[in-house]
């Protein structure tokens, strides 16, 4: 599949490497396109959208509405995993992935990954034990098909929460990573759903 993965930080450079290893034509849509990283080429952010049938927002939470809005995304499939500062320093008034999708109308915007630390996000196993990970998107089809990526990254207990009025929980929980990660003073955690085995 071809996937352009914006921006190049933490969850940028875990996500596009996993993509790249499971054999998808990745690119980077930076602001400072130039060599290519890792192998994986760093194209303008015009370029990598013209480029990817599916994107996946690792931007800045502060930045991703602003830049993904003006560039051609139209039939696209958008991966969002963001969280904007705001629901760390209060309660959020607005969701960035229901703003994403208000803005880009013909885009299926997808929320998943924004809870986990990138150093797990294409690589559930190293926690050595079942956690959970949460996908909402308008569009069904989208979800599913988001689901099956996910799948294979290795994720395994991978929770459909329905519409994107599920961002509203999602992105509130980016305190209570921050929280623990103070705690533990790592970023080898992630929440575990758990519910009896006949009622999975
Ligand atoms: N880090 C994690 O473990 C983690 C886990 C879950 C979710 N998230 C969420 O995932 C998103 C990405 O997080 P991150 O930690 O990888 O990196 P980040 O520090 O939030 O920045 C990511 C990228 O955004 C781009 N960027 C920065 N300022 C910008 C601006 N003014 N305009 C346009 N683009 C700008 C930069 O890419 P270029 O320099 O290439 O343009 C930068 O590398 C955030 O929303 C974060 O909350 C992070």
């Amino acid at each position: 599949m071809r996937i352009a993965v914006f921006g190049t930080g933490e969850v940028g450079s875990a996500v596009a490497a996993k993509l790249k290893t499971l054999g998808h034509h990745v690119v980077f849509g930076s602001r400072h396109p130039g060599d290519p990283r890792d192998g994986i080429p760093v194209l303008s952010h015009e370029d990598a959208a013209l480029h990817g049938d599916w994107i996946f927002n690792a931007l800045h939470g502060e930045h991703a509405l602003e830049t993904l809005a003006a560039l051609p995304m139209e039939g696209k499939l958008l991966i969002d995993t963001g969280n904007r500062q705001s629901a760390i320093d209060g309660p959020l008034t607005e969701t960035l992935g229901e703003a994403l999708q208000r803005a880009l109308p013909n885009t299926r915007v997808v929320k998943a990954m924004n809870f986990p630390s990138a150093q797990l996000m294409g690589a559930p196993e190293k926690l050595g034990a079942t956690h959970s990970i949460f996908v909402a998107a308008n569009d069904a089809g989208a979800r599913a098909e988001v689901i099956a990526l996910l799948e294979s990254f290795g994720w395994k207990d991978i929770l459909d929460l329905g519409d994107l009025t599920a961002c509203r929980a999602m992105e509130q929980l980016a305190p209570m990573w921050i929280r623990l990660h103070e705690k533990f003073g790592h970023v080898y955690f992630n929440l575990a759903v758990v519910r009896r085995p006949e009622q999975m």
